[in-house]
């Protein structure tokens, strides 16, 4: 099963993930919890060189490096675990490229969708949440939590852009979950983290991945 968290930052992906996780391992399924960029090792490098605030990366080459890191990702951890029965649960995946060199950076998506078709070897998740939040909430959220663990100088370029354009990336993301609605579960991240978790769970039994 391959499970994708996606949302603008400080949406609480992560948080979710990690209960998800445990939640299923309690019922006796292996996880493998990962993300993008970063999940592979040669992605942690590649995440470096793009999360980097101090260092200017041309758009294009911002989306090759963050196909390529998915390449890697898909080709040596996500297919492999998929392979072995497992459950993958991703933070970030595609739809971040459509939603943030798409809608934000004004790439065509239909191209988008063929690169990443490409690079993924046409793997797509089989349920993605969409943990949605004003931009504005998102933003406050991961500048914060950039600043309590000092990570706002290493890891902070994509929080440094302008607020127009984290609103475009959410509203690419509601597009996405439009033209894909049985893919997607919209859920509200403004909620407190445990009823995120519980809507989440109620999907995967809703659509029968889990026995209820
Ligand atoms: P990350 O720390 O993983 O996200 P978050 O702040 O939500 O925890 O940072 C990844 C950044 O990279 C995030 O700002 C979104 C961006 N990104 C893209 O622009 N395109 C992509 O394809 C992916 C996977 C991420």
């Amino acid at each position: 099963m391959f499970l994708t968290l996606e949302g603008v930052e400080g949406s609480g992906k992560s948080t979710l993930a990690q209960h998800l996780a445990g939640r299923l391992e309690q019922r006796g399924k292996t996880v493998l919890h990962t993300r993008e960029p970063g999940g592979c090792l040669l992605g942690r490098d590649i995440r470096a060189l793009l999360l980097d605030s101090g260092r200017a990366v041309e758009p294009r080459a911002e989306l090759y490096l963050f196909l390529a890191d998915r390449a890697q990702h898909v080709e040596e951890i996500i297919r492999p675990a998929l392979g072995r029965g497992e459950w993958v649960i991703c933070d970030r995946y595609a739809d971040s490229t459509i939603a943030y060199q798409g809608a934000g950076r004004g790439m065509n998506s239909d191209w988008l969708q063929r690169l990443n078709d490409d690079a993924t070897g046409g793997l797509w998740p089989d349920i993605t949440f969409l943990l949605d939040l004003p931009e504005e909430l998102g933003l406050e959220r991961a500048l914060r939590r950039n600043a309590e663990s000092g990570l706002g100088k290493t890891e902070g370029r994509f929080e440094a852009e302008t607020l127009a354009f984290h609103h475009r990336v959410r509203q690419g993301f509601l597009a996405r979950a439009e033209a894909f609605p049985r893919r997607f579960n919209i859920l509200d991240a403004s909620l407190p983290p445990e009823n995120v978790a519980e809507a989440a769970w109620n999907e995967l039994i809703r659509h029968g991945f889990i026995e209820g």
